[in-house]
């Protein structure tokens, strides 16, 4: 694993973001702001852009957003690290690939193709299939396996409220998905080396896709996602490790079979279908009772003890009631 982006830390790293984002829009509207953006000690704040690439519509659903009361107050990572540090093998296996080398990805114009058992399945323009559905900001905290985690304002819509519109049959028991495949704009795909297997695929039981903390993100910090967080579309799963949280979303499903998914294609016996976050069950080759919340460094690791389910387990603990979770992983 590479470095964290260390060298990127800004005065947002000990601003609350709030704050930070509102003294920016202040400093730009002042001609001593206009000075002081130049400055070298601000000079990061130009990672938070404020021109969206997103088409108006997807625009302007992601500025109506509301708050939701599923968002935790704790302090948000900093905008460099969430669109900096970021797994997307597609582009590339290291942290800074997928913004360094995603940046020729299209993601609009967009389609979903849905297939499977559901009544409204088919082809669909991104427009469509989210046509009328109410964005909310949903602060969450993401867990990486790999034993690193961050807190992420992201903007999105809830996933029962898209599959709802879908008309799953009651048949449907599981819904898989499936990320675009383009090597020609994914260079990770094309690899001679790869990593693991192309198209990206992920699934989630009925209950756990309709479970109300599942959300289907289009944005995150305000905005539309940046190709290196999974524009135009990403699932986030706040309880379950972040691999779950599949990017760039072509395909869904509707199935009465368990998916399979990349990473248990890749490695089944250190990855699991739940992959629920739990720091009584250890992957084979490290601990999972702690993690590092990012930023951190070599002299300031901010070590803080992994939570069952994330620290979700009040509201989702109940749909492995009986499962032997050391067996189901
Ligand atoms: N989706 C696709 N298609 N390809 C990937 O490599 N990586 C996963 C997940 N979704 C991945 C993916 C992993 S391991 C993590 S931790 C999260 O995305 C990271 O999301 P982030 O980069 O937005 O923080």
């Amino acid at each position: 694993m590479k470095a964290p982006v260390g060298s990127k830390l800004t005065e947002r790293d000990v601003t609350p973001e709030a704050i930070y984002l509102n003294r920016r829009q202040y400093l730009k509207a002042s001609a001593v702001g206009a000075a002081a953006l130049m400055a070298p000690a601000l000079k990061a704040s130009e990672a938070a852009p404020s021109v969206d690439p997103a088409p108006l519509w997807l625009q302007s659903q992601n500025k109506q957003a509301s708050s939701s009361p599923f968002s935790t107050t704790e302090k948000l990572t900093p905008y460099e690290y969430v669109t900096g540090y970021n797994n997307f093998y597609e582009f590339g296996t290291g942290k800074d690939d997928p913004e360094k080398k995603g940046q020729d990805f299209k993601p609009h114009p967009w389609q979903v193709t849905v297939s499977g058992l559901a009544e409204g399945t088919g082809t669909f323009d991104l427009e469509d299939l989210l046509k009328g559905l109410a964005v909310e900001e949903r602060i969450y905290r993401l867990r990486c396996v790999e034993a690193w985690s961050m807190v992420i304002p992201w903007l999105g819509v809830p996933m029962a409220a898209l599959l709802k519109r879908l008309k799953p049959l009651s048949s449907a028991r599981y819904v898989a998905f499936e990320t675009v495949y383009r090597p020609e704009e994914m260079p990770g795909q094309g690899s001679f080396f790869a990593a693991i297997d192309y198209p990206y695929v992920e699934g989630l039981r009925m209950d756990e896709a309709m479970h109300p903390l599942t959300l289907m993100a289009t944005g995150v910090y305000g905005r539309s996602l940046p190709n290196q967080n999974g524009a135009p579309l990403r699932l986030v799963v706040p309880w379950k490790y972040g691999f779950k949280s599949i990017k760039s979303i072509r395909k869904i499903t509707f199935t009465d079979r368990q998916p399979q998914t990349t990473w248990e294609k890749a490695n089944a016996r250190e990855y699991g279908f739940y992959a629920n976050v739990n720091p009584a069950v250890d992957h084979p080759r490290w601990s999972q009772a702690e993690e590092r919340r990012l930023p951190s460094t070599l002299f300031a690791s901010n070590r803080v003890p992994t939570l069952p389910f994330n620290g979700y387990a009040d509201a989702v603990a109940g749909l492995y009631q009986g499962m032997d979770l050391t067996k189901y992983y």
